[in-house]
């Protein structure tokens, strides 16, 4: 791996002022989208595609192509050497070697870009990774709000739908926070927001949630529990209380997304009635001057007599991700400069020292590629000791932390659990991992000639 490498993992990999520059650069490219070909002459980008796709691949081809490099695609890489038994990182590690200048990855395990970013000799694009995030597609609908409603901070965005496994809410939701719009959440009953992204919504961006009156939004409101999420922070209410919502009176954009049944377990049930935006509900003062977005590809969200009303800006939408991905491969190809900062991303990932993979998730790539992945985390809080899965983000749901060097364990809750140095941290589900491990609760006495470790000098 080489460290000087750009990649775009996570929609956090890109500054706010690097995201509203590349908008200029789209723009440009949008005027004529032939006059470019240029840029990326004697450059080839490899769609490694483990999922299905039809506008996320397309467009990047087409930008590629029409930046004048060339494409070798993996449209479907159950006719690769993956049917064999190759991992992904194996693959990366190939197509990098000599094959391709730049990657765009699709895979249904989530962490698996970042995995890739580990293997790869050159820049990896995030084109969806299981539920996780999908940063393109949030550069295209923030693009979209851009060109429609000149701005994004102060818009009222509304995300309907199933906001659960949808990926690209997530990147979504994280932006907007960033860039200061507010957001109602729609949610299909039981396809709420994930706990570990409303956690975030609520520790990294200062946004509140709170219970949201949608009684001006009609039928789609009726049947779920809303959500507002406002990033000013003026509310001290916490998530549901008994307290009145705040009313929803005006909505610039409403974010359609289809049920993501593909990742369903036998624990998820859709309700007989699914969601839909129809004329009539399209018809309320609230969503008189709402933009309808989607990503594509739709079920029965939208009905179809919607398609023609120029609020519906969906098919807009899929086109304006060939000029947005135009700017993304420049950039990352080292094809275009920008001015703007880059973002500060914190990308202090430590393993985990010992035992199990901690990770809850059955599908985040640490579980599902472990040949090739070392549980890594990310420090959250310190009081409570609190990490989150370097892969999928995903809290690891330890109650129990030992130190790798003392082999004691403590309630991560605990003062001493916070003396802990990260890159000793070992998480216990329960005490009897800690126990099958060698973990005690007292210290051993320390030989006399022996540097005590930190944790133990402070006290632990
Ligand atoms: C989305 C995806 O793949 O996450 N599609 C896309 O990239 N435009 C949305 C979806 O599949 O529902």
């Amino acid at each position: 791996m080489n460290a000087g490498i750009r990649h775009l993992v996570s929609i956090d990999d890109l500054s706010l002022p690097e995201i509203l520059e590349l908008f200029q650069h789209a723009k440009d490219y949008a005027q004529d989208l032939r006059a470019h070909s240029h840029v990326a002459r004697g450059l080839i980008s490899a769609s490694l595609f483990y999922e299905a796709s039809t506008r996320t691949r397309l467009s990047f081809e087409s930008s590629m192509l029409r930046l004048g490099g060339g494409v070798l695609t993996a449209a479907d890489m159950r006719l690769s050497s993956a049917s064999k038994g190759e991992s992904l990182a194996d693959t990366v590690r190939v197509v990098s070697g000599s094959y391709a200048d730049i990657i765009v990855l699709r895979h249904a395990s989530e962490g698996a870009a970042q995995l890739a970013t580990e293997y790869s000799n050159v820049p990896v694009i995030n084109a969806g990774d299981g539920s996780h995030e999908h940063p393109t597609q949030t550069l295209c609908d923030l693009y979209n709000l851009w060109i429609e409603r000149g701005r994004i901070e102060g818009l009222h965005v509304m995300l309907a739908g199933d906001l659960r496994y949808s990926r690209t809410i997530h990147s979504f939701v994280y932006a907007l926070a960033r860039f200061g719009a507010n957001i109602v959440c729609l949610p299909t009953p039981g396809f709420e927001l994930p706990p570990y992204v409303v956690q975030r919504l609520r520790e990294e961006f200062g946004v509140e949630p709170v219970r949201a009156d949608g009684e001006k939004l009609g039928e789609l409101a009726r049947s779920c529990d809303a959500m507002y999420l406002t990033p000013q922070k003026p509310h001290q209410l916490s998530l549901f209380t008994d307290a009145k919502g705040i009313s929803v009176e005006h909505v610039d954009a409403v974010y359609m997304t289809r049920p993501q049944t593909e990742r369903y377990t036998s624990a998820d049930t859709l309700p007989p009635r699914p969601m839909s935006l129809s004329k009539q509900t399209l018809s309320r003062e609230s969503l008189r001057d709402a933009v309808v977005m989607h990503p594509l590809p739709r079920r029965d969200e939208i009905s179809s007599d919607l398609d023609e009303d120029p609020r519906s800006i969906y098919f807009k939408q899929a086109a304006r991700g060939v000029p947005i991905r135009m700017a993304i491969l420049a950039l990352l190809l080292g094809r275009l400069e920008l001015s703007a900062p880059r973002a500060e991303v914190d990308v202090r990932y430590h393993p985990v020292a010992l035992g199990e993979n901690p990770c809850p998730n059955p599908t985040c790539i640490s579980r599902t590629e472990n040949r090739h992945v070392t549980a890594r985390y990310k420090l959250a809080s310190r009081f409570p000791v609190r990490g989150f899965c370097a892969y999928c983000s995903q809290e690891l749901p330890a109650r129990w932390v030992g130190c790798s060097t003392t082999g004691v364990y403590h309630e991560r809750e605990s003062a001493a659990a916070r003396q802990i140095r990260p890159d000793h941290l070992v998480f216990f589900r329960d005490e009897a991992q800690a126990h099958a491990l060698g973990f005690t609760t007292v210290a051993k006495p320390v030989p006399p000639g022996v540097e005590p470790e930190p944790a133990r000098a402070a006290g632990v």
